[in-house]
């Protein structure tokens, strides 16, 4: 695998594969690698025949407050997880190469409607700084395909919305969430919990599961549904931050006809917030 820091040396090496009509898969990262994250190098590896990964952590998406600083930086570890998975290019650029003019002088990428919604809302600007990165990485790599994980539901349908409505020729594809066994979703902040709180972090995805097990039996009470499901979680010790069940195509309230739903959740274990969703075709 070959790590590469700036622009112009990506684009001369992705230059030379594309000259010979190679398919280029793209994941993009903030680091900090996990088995989810490889999963999607995996994905990348089944559509693509030359494979790019990011690591940056793009300050533009996180709020005042939040863990910019402390965001686990791990580039020989994650460069040793992404060479043993098979991915060509690791790209890792510095701030000065992705915001040159500074932060602040940016040209941002605003998607609207879905990005006020959930995370949105509890994080103002958080998707306009993932939208943003996300544009000028398909800029900079130029992908024929990009594999984003669904345990960022809420991303994955600012980018698709963002590809399709700057017509950006790129295919974006969801990769089902990675879990460990005892159910919770793979997630770098997951670093940041205590066992005791590993443990505790588990009745996300318990919650999800008996949501689902409701309304595959029948149940319309939503907000039944979800008032319990925030009992449950803050008896277990979180804090809450949303719990919905969503129409999957645009993320609004689910009605009593919809078939495609989402369970979408956030919580705070102490200061970490996790987030989890659940799909569910009625
Ligand atoms: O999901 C992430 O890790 C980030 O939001 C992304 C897509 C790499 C953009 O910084």
């Amino acid at each position: 695998m070959i790590t590469i820091h700036s622009i112009a040396e990506l684009r001369a090496q992705l230059n030379k594969a594309r000259l010979q009509g190679k398919r280029i898969g793209f994941v993009p990262t903030m680091g900090n690698l996990h088995e989810g994250h490889l999963q999607l190098i995996d994905q990348a590896r089944a559509c693509s025949d030359v494979i790019v990964s990011s690591i940056f952590v793009n300050p533009l998406q996180f709020g005042a407050g939040e863990d910019l600083d402390s965001y686990p930086r791990t580039l020989a570890d994650d460069q040793e997880k992404l060479a043993s998975r098979g991915c060509d290019f690791l790209f890792a650029p510095t701030d000065a190469e992705v915001y040159p003019h500074g932060r602040e002088a940016q040209t941002q990428v605003e998607v609207p409607t879905i990005s006020d919604l959930y995370c949105g809302a509890s994080r103002p600007g958080h998707f306009r700084g993932v939208a943003t990165v996300v544009c000028k990485l398909f800029g900079m790599v130029q992908p024929d395909v990009a594999i984003f994980g669904e345990k960022d539901f809420q991303q994955l349908m600012v980018i698709r919305r963002m590809t399709e409505d700057l017509s950006l020729p790129v295919e974006i594809q969801g990769a089902p969430i990675a879990r460990n066994e005892d159910g919770l979703a793979l997630s770098s902040r997951n670093g940041y919990l205590s066992p005791e709180e590993l443990k505790i972090a588990t009745t996300l995805n318990r919650t999800l599961l008996i949501a689902k097990d409701a309304l595959l039996n029948g149940s319309k009470d939503f907000s039944g549904i979800e008032e319990q499901a925030e009992t449950t979680l803050e008896e277990s010790g979180f804090k809450r931050d949303y719990y919905k069940i969503c129409r999957r195509s645009d993320l609004q309230p689910a009605t009593d006809s919809d078939k495609e739903l989402v369970i979408v959740t956030a919580a705070y274990m102490g200061s970490t917030r996790l987030i989890d969703n659940i799909q569910i075709n009625l």
